[in-house]
Formats: structure tokens, sequence, C-alpha cells
């Protein structure tokens, strides 16, 4: 793993609701990557099945009543997503060195192998848990990590829509320019914040920004998960489930602002 670059990002919510949310995450990802594989590549796609496998039994055993975290659990779970990692970075040099083919983008690929580096960075907090920190660091720290995976979600939507779905595609980008700007605001709040200000109230407006573009955002996946259900949509998306999938990552997106933004009170110090 990677060490050098690790942003603060606080686990928000307890450890069982994170531990069930990214394993389902993960099992959904290998399931993506295997039905994008390309057929010649069986030895991949049996790896990619492997991994669902192996996420599922994970999740079940996270889903069984009376569940505790343990730290072997964590480790176990560590260990799983590490291999996962290098699995979607093998995919990704293939992608880039035109030796992959099938339906994964190289982008698609890098997005889910930063949701799952984000997964093990959580995992690796739970083990030792990180100082308190500020609400305004944390609001920025999760709209910086979360902005960034909404606007490629709605770049994959444009991407997988069929030419002739016109109405959908436009409302995707405008989305996109939307999540677009949004991130860069972010970036640039983010990095006005490590003067340390007494308070920081723009954060705050900013926020609420935020969850009113996110909301829309996920009732725009919802609907398009149900038009992918009744067959009403035209695209090359492998399976409803990536419509769901994307939908609980902007869920999620929400909670985790939702668990801090009543800390962005007036004149709270972000130190
Ligand atoms: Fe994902
Ligand atoms: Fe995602």
């Amino acid at each position: 793993m990677d060490r050098t670059v690790r942003p603060w990002l606080p686990p928000v919510g307890d450890a069982v609701s994170n531990l069930r949310f990214w394993l389902r995450i993960m099992k959904e990802h290998s399931l993506f990557i295997a039905l994008g594989l390309p057929p010649n590549q069986a030895a991949l796609i049996f790896e990619a099945n492997s991994f669902m496998q192996l996420f599922e039994a994970l999740e079940n055993r996270a889903l069984a009543p009376g569940f505790a975290v343990s730290m072997p659990f964590i480790q176990e779970t560590m260990l799983a997503v590490a291999r996962l990692i290098e699995f979607k970075r093998g995919l990704i040099r293939m992608a880039v060195q035109c030796s992959l083919g099938g339906s994964l983008y190289p982008s698609l690929l890098d997005h889910i192998t930063r949701e799952a580096m984000h997964f093990f960075r959580l995992l690796e907090m739970l083990q030792c848990p990180s100082q308190p920190i500020s609400p305004v660091h944390a609001i920025l720290a999760v709209e910086a990590f979360w902005l960034r995976l909404m606007k490629e979600h709605t770049e994959f939507i444009v991407g997988l829509l069929d030419p002739s779905e016109r109405g959908l595609l436009g409302k995707a980008e405008g989305f996109r320019s939307t999540f677009v700007a949004l991130m860069q605001t972010a970036n640039e709040l983010s990095s006005m914040a490590e003067s340390c200000p007494a308070s920081f109230r723009t954060v705050q407006r900013f926020t609420e920004d935020v969850v009113t573009n996110t909301t829309m955002l996920r009732d725009f996946k919802a609907a398009g998960t149900e038009l992918l259900l009744q067959c009403k949509v035209l695209s090359v998306i492998s399976t409803p489930v990536l419509g769901d999938h994307i939908r609980r990552e902007a869920d999620r997106f929400l909670a985790e602002i939702a668990a801090i933004q009543p800390g962005l009170e007036v004149g709270i110090p972000t130190k």
C-alpha cells in the first residue's frame, strides 16, 4: 500500500455500519469488473468472481445478528481490501497499456480503486482511532473526497447512456458541470482552512449547497435505477445494481455530511 499520500478523513458512523456499507461496495465492484472484462480474459473474470465471493462472505459475517467488530475481523478485511486494490491496479495498468479490452474505463477502474483505498484507510483508523478534528476540517475532507466521486458518477452515466437518450444525457451533463464546480470550490476552501481561521461560515453555506445538489443527484440516480429495473432506458449499463450502487454512495455522502453538519455552528473554532 502506498501510504505517502494519506489525506485525513474521519470514519463517520459506527464501525459496524462502515464495515457493512463498504464490504457491499467492494463486493459490487468485483461484480462490475467481472461483467466488464472481455470474454477472453477468463483468468481475470475468475479472479473477479473470487473477490465477489470473498467480500460476500465477509459481508454476511458482518450482517449476522450479534456481530461485533474485532481486531482479527478488521485485519482479515484489510488483507482482502489490499489484495483487491492490487487486482484493480493491475487492471488499470493493463487498461492504460491497451492490453485489457472489455468495457471498463480506466477512469472507472481508478474510481473504484480510490474507493477501496478509502475503505482501507478507514480500517486503519478503526485499528487506531485518530485524534479529534474540527468540524470545518472534517466536513471539507468529506466533501473533497465524495464530490470527486459524484462528479465521476455523472461522467460514467454520460458515457454509458445510449446517444438517443438526449433528455437524460442533458440532465447528466448539467450535474457534471455542477459537481465540477463544487469539487473545485471544496478544494479551494480546504486550502483556505489550512490557515485555521477562528470561524469559517462560508463552509456552512457551501455545505448547504452541496447537500441540495447531492440530494438532486441522488434522486436522479434513484429514478435512473427504476428505469433500468423496468427496462425503460437504453444504455450499455451491465446491471441495474450499478445504478443502485451509485445511489447508495450518494446517500452515504449525505449521511456523512449530516453527522458533522450540526457541529458547523457559528463561532466554533477550527482548531
Ligand atoms: Fe463504488
Ligand atoms: Fe463510486
